[in-house]
C-alpha cells in the first residue's frame, strides 16, 4: 500500500483548480442505467470510487469509454444483469443507489446491502421504505435486497431524515414511475441538485431539487444526455483549510462559491480571510487562529465531510474549540491519530473538545476513512519533522492527485509507492 510522506512547515501559495465532485459523480453514473441511449459526462474525477462505480456498471452490461482525461461515454443499451454484488457494494456503499435506477429500467434488481462502515451504522432503511412506497416488492435475502415491480407508481414519501443517498435513490426510481412522486424532507445537497439536472436533461420532470420537497412527474422513457459534473465543494473546503492551517495564501479557481457559505463563515470566525469572487475564492491567513464552535448539519449547514479537516485546523487555534458531529455516530477516528501527533482533544459522545494551540510533531499515522486521511495530511503540513500517512487508498477514493496538487502549492509531500507494486 502506498504511503504519503510530508515534511511540515511550508506555507502554501498559488492557484489551484478543483476536480469534479466525487459525490455528484457516483449517482450520476448510476443514472446512466435509466436510458438505452449514450450519456456523455465531462469533468469526471479520476478516483478509485469512480473506478469501482464503472466496474459495477460494466458488470451490469453497460459499456464505458473514456473519451478524454475527464470525459466519459456510457451506454446502457443492453443490460445483462440486474445484480450489484457484495464484493463491490461493501467496498463502496454509494453503489447502493443503483437500486432505484435498475428497478426502474429492468423491473427488478438484486443489490447487496452495504454492511458496516468506519464512520457510523449508515443503514439503508430509508432507501428501502421509499422505493417500497413506489409499489416495489422488496425482501431481504442472503444479505441482498431483492426488489421487483412490473410498474412503479408515484407516491408521497416522507424521509425520517434528509438522507442524501435515499433522496437520490428514490428520485431515480420515481423518474420512470406512473404519476407523481413527492419526496418530503428531501436532502438539499448540491450533489442531489446536480443529479436532478442530469435527470432533467435526460427528459425527466423534476421540480424542487435544492429544497425540502422534490416533486417528480414520471415519464415513459428517458433519453441520452450530456452533463458536466459540478466542482467538488469538499475538495474546495479541504484546500481552504490547507491555506488556513499553513498560514498560506491560495486562490481556488472554479470554486462553487455559493455552496460554501457555511465553510466560509466558519473559516472567517477563525480569523482566516476569505475573499469571494464570482467563480473563485482567495483564502489567506496572517493572524493567529481563533477557536470556534462547530456543528455539522445537513446542507446548507456545515458539512460532516469537512469536520475532520476542521479538527486538524482547530488544534492550531489559540483556545478551546467545540465540535459537535450530528450526522454520523462514529466520525472522530481521526482524533485518535491527531492525539498521536500531539493534539489535545477530548471526546464525549458526539462532541470533541479541541484545546489549542498544540505543537504537532510528525508521526506515522494511519488513515481510517477518506476525510480522516485528509485531516492527517493537513496536520502533517504544520507538524514538525516528518509525518507518514499509511492506508492512502482511502485518500485515493475521493481526492484526485492530492499529493501532486499540494506539491504544486509548495508542500513538501511525496507518495512512496508500495514496494510490492
Ligand atoms: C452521502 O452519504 C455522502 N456520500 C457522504 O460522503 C456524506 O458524508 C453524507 O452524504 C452526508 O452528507 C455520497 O454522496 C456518496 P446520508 P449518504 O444518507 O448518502 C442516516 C464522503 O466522505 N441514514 O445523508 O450515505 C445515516 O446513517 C462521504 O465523501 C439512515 O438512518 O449519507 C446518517 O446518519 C462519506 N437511514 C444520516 O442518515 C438511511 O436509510 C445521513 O446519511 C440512510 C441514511
Amino acid at each position: 500500500m502506498d504511503r504519503i510522506v510530508i515534511h511540515g512547515g511550508r506555507r502554501l501559495h498559488g492557484s489551484i483548480a478543483l476536480s469534479g465532485s466525487k459525490n455528484a459523480t457516483l449517482p450520476v453514473l448510476m443514472a446512466s442505467v435509466l436510458t438505452s441511449e449514450p450519456v456523455l459526462l465531462s469533468n469526471v474525477p479520476r478516483l478509485r470510487d469512480v473506478k469501482t462505480a464503472l466496474e459495477l456498471l460494466q458488470r451490469l452490461g453497460v459499456t464505458v469509454r473514456w473519451l478524454g482525461p475527464h470525459e466519459l461515454e456510457i451506454c446502457a443499451a443492453n443490460i445483462k444483469s440486474c445484480e450489484a454484488p457484495y464484493e463491490l457494494v461493501k467496498t463502496m456503499r454509494a453503489s447502493f443507489v443503483v437500486l432505484g435506477p435498475l428497478l426502474a429500467r429492468c423491473g427488478r434488481a438484486r443489490v447487496s446491502t452495504p454492511g458496516g462502515c468506519a464512520i457510523g451504522a449508515r443503514p439503508v432503511n430509508l432507501h428501502i421504505s421509499g422505493i417500497r412506497a413506489l409499489g416495489a416488492k422488496i425482501q431481504l435475502r442472503n444479505g441482498y435486497v431483492e426488489a421487483h415491480a412490473d410498474r412503479l407508481r408515484g407516491a408521497r414519501v416522507w424521509l425520517d431524515n434528509p438522507s442524501v443517498g435515499a433522496t437520490e435513490n428514490i428520485m431515480m426510481a420515481a423518474v420512470r414511475a406512473d404519476g407523481r412522486t413527492v419526496i418530503e424532507n428531501a436532502a438539499r445537497e448540491p450533489e442531489v441538485q446536480d443529479l436532478a439536472r442530469m435527470l432533467t436533461s435526460m427528459g425527466a420532470h423534476i421540480a424542487g431539487a435544492g429544497t425540502h420537497v422534490i416533486e417528480i412527474e414520471g415519464v415513459e422513457r428517458l433519453h441520452g444526455a450530456e452533463h458536466q459534473i459540478i466542482p467538488d465543494r469538499i475538495e474546495a473546503g479541504s484546500l481552504m483549510i490547507a491555506a488556513a492551517i499553513t498560514g498560506g495564501d491560495l486562490t481556488i479557481e472554479n470554486a462553487p462559491v455559493d455552496q460554501l457559505d457555511a465553510v466560509i463563515a466558519k473559516l472567517r470566525e477563525t480569523g482566516t480571510t476569505v475573499i469571494t469572487q464570482d467563480k473563485a475564492l482567495r483564502v489567506w491567513r496572517s493572524a493567529p487562529l481563533r477557536p470556534i464552535e462547530l456543528r455539522t448539519l445537513p446542507y446548507p449547514g456545515f458539512p460532516t465531510d469537512l469536520q475532520a479537516q476542521m479538527m486538524a485546523l482547530l488544534t492550531q487555534a489559540h483556545g478551546t474549540s467545540v465540535i459537535t458531529e450530528t450526522i454520523f455516530e462514529n466520525r472522530f477516528m481521526h482524533a485518535l491519530e491527531l492525539l498521536r501527533m500531539g493534539a489535545d482533544i477530548v471526546m464525549k459522545g458526539a462532541t470533541a473538545i479541541v484545546r489549542g494551540s498544540s505543537r504537532l510533531s510528525g508521526a506515522p499515522v494511519m488513515a481510517t476513512d477518506l476525510r480522516a486521511s485528509m485531516s492527517l495530511l493537513l496536520a502533517g503540513l504544520v507538524a514538525e519533522n516528518t509525518t507518514e500517512v499509511s492506508r492512502v487508498y482511502h485518500l485515493d477514493r475521493g481526492y484526485e492527485e492530492v499529493d501532486a496538487k499540494l506539491r504544486s502549492l509548495g508542500a513538501d509531500i511525496e507518495r512512496v509507492p508500495d514496494r510490492k507494486g
